[in-house]
């Protein structure tokens, strides 16, 4: 978690709602597909850019579970482009000795797309540099669903045991910890589904411009912003 009783400023965990990909393509007048593109090469300056300032964990959400709802082809698209990515920019990760994680609900994914995932997820296991964690047919609530059935399948059954710390501790990645700062993109007001669990202090930043134009500078506004904010975690401080 980002600490600023230590004097230090940095979010030690930023997500980010890559949005705005089919919006910027239609401004140009491109496919939506175009959006997607230029959307990984954004995500791919954005993570060098967050491991360079020294960010710990870096959370993007890449498919939601309702995403499955777009069109086949455009779902097929991302899909590919993930794998593409995966296997194309292992040099990447491995220069900046960063780690690639997942998290969401593995069973709704294609086998290729999971075995591109475990491949990536073995390769970089071992480099400690920052956390880079793709969401992938991921939704906050089946999170929390698949975290109370993990729980559910230990205890037998146990609801007694079943507190806030126990969820946390079958989440996806249990050792993970809270996002400090949420960045949105495209001017959208919503959490639409992302770390709903984890997200319930995280500081938001949202800005009207598309992902695919979304810029280092503007990943440098979004950390002064959190910098400036006082982060009370339901206390009284003054
Ligand atoms: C939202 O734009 C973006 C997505 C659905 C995700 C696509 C993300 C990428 C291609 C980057 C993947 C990154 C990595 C590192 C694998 P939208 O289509 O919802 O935009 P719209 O709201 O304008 O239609």
């Amino acid at each position: 978690m980002g600490d600023k009783t230590g004097g230090g400023t940095l979010p030690g965990h930023v997500g980010i709602i890559m949005d705005g990909n089919g919006r910027w393509a239609r401004r140009k007048g491109l496919a939506r597909t175009s959006g997607h593109t230029e959307g990984l090469k954004t995500a791919r300056r954005i993570v060098e850019a967050a491991s360079k300032r020294g960010i710990r964990y870096l959370t993007l959400f890449v498919f939601s579970t309702e995403n499955w709802r777009r069109a086949a082809q455009e779902v097929d698209f991302i899909m590919s482009l993930v794998k593409q990515h995966l296997t194309r920019e292992l040099d990447f990760y491995r220069e900046n000795h960063i780690r690639i994680r997942h998290t969401g609900d593995t069973d709704g994914l294609a086998p290729d797309i999971r075995a591109e995932i475990d491949q990536a997820l073995g390769d970089t296991r071992n480099f400690d540099g920052m956390q880079v964690i793709l969401a992938l047919n991921y939704g906050g609530r089946n999170a929390i669903v698949r975290a109370a059935r993990r729980f559910l399948r230990q205890c037998g059954g146990e609801t007694a045991d079943l507190d806030e710390d126990a969820i946390t501790r079958n989440l996806d990645n249990p050792d993970v910890p809270d996002p400090d700062l949420i960045i949105r993109t495209a001017g959208e007001f919503r959490t639409s589904n992302f770390l709903m669990w984890e997200a319930a202090y995280a500081e938001y930043f949202i800005t009207d411009k598309f992902w695919p134009d979304f810029c280092t500078e503007d990943f440098d506004t979004a950390l002064a912003v959190y910098a400036a904010r006082e982060r009370r975690f339901g206390a009284v401080t003054r």
